[in-house]
């Protein structure tokens, strides 16, 4: 496994990968490395020839009062990580050599980036789809995968990937959770004891929603009332909980089959996503 920190070294392998004609396979991460992100590797190591991951903790999606400066990283195990599932390049980028100075050019998938996770984190999917552009750009993957933890971030990667006629597949990996039902991410660090026990209360509403469905729950607003109840009873502050379709993130007026049901939850200073599909 080789760890290559120059945009023009590791397009200068890319390049020669491609003359073999191996399938190369990405998936972009901001390391600290957890199984959710290893399940990802997985998937892209059956699906492609020359697995690249990615590791760049890309300062465009934080805001300005976000953790950017204190998000957990730890490269050496992350390289031990990824080089037990047989990963062959690890691209680790310097953000002076990713936005130099005087950088300017960002994409942005309008509308969508606004909704959901957009409405309180305004700048964030911007950010998300201008360094995967450019990650795209430097490693030329065949097929990308990522996480449906970030569900809404797959969705606007996806739209990308159609709007601008890429020639990339994109493809999601399931949520992994905690053996307790917590979804897992590198932000559950921050969590204090009974933070992270609280916590657990995201994973209970959503089963809950999905077994009233089964019930034959059908009111959006119903059941986000209800779930409303039980996430602020574990002291969670609510950022948003949403019913949505899981193609257009269109609020929907009635509960369906492949309805998705999101939230972004505090607790304490930490803010958590989790998500279901009905
Ligand atoms: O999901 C993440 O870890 C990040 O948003 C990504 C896709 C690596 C872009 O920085």
């Amino acid at each position: 496994m080789r760890l290559v920190r120059r945009i023009a070294q590791a397009k200068r392998i890319v390049e020669r990968t491609q003359k073999r004609e191996l399938a190369i396979g990405l998936v972009p991460t901001m390391g600290y490395l957890h199984e959710g992100h290893l399940s990802l590797v997985r998937i892209a190591r059956k699906k492609c020839d020359f697995l690249i991951v990615s590791i760049f903790v890309n300062p465009t999606q934080f805001g300005p009062k976000e953790d950017f400066r204190r998000y957990p990283r730890d490269l050496r195990r992350d390289l031990r990580l990824l080089k037990m599932e047989g990963v062959d390049l690890v691209f680790y980028p310097s953000v002076r050599e990713m936005y130099p100075a005087g950088y300017r050019t960002y994409v942005e998938v309008h509308e969508w980036s606004r909704l959901l996770c957009g409405a309180s984190r305004p700048t964030h999917f911007r950010g998300v789809t201008t360094v995967v552009l450019k990650l795209f750009n430097i490693l030329a993957p065949d097929i990308a995968v990522f996480g449906r933890k970030d569900y809404q971030q797959a969705v606007i990667i996806g739209k990308m990937v159609k709007d601008l006629n890429l020639r990339i597949r994109v493809i999601t990996g399931p949520i992994v959770r905690e053996k307790d039902g917590l979804a897992m991410s590198s932000r559950n660090k921050y969590l204090n004891a009974r933070e992270r026990k609280n916590a657990l209360v995201l994973g209970e509403s959503l089963k809950w929603v999905r077994q009233a469905y089964k019930r034959g729950l059908r009111d959006p607003q119903a059941g986000i009332l209800r779930m409303n109840r039980m996430i602020k009873g574990k002291g969670g502050r609510i950022d948003y909980i949403e019913m949505v379709d899981k193609n257009t993130l269109e609020p929907v007026r009635k509960l369906k089959k492949g309805t998705l049901v999101a939230l972004a939850v505090f607790f304490g200073k930490t803010r958590l996503i989790d998500n279901t599909i009905l």
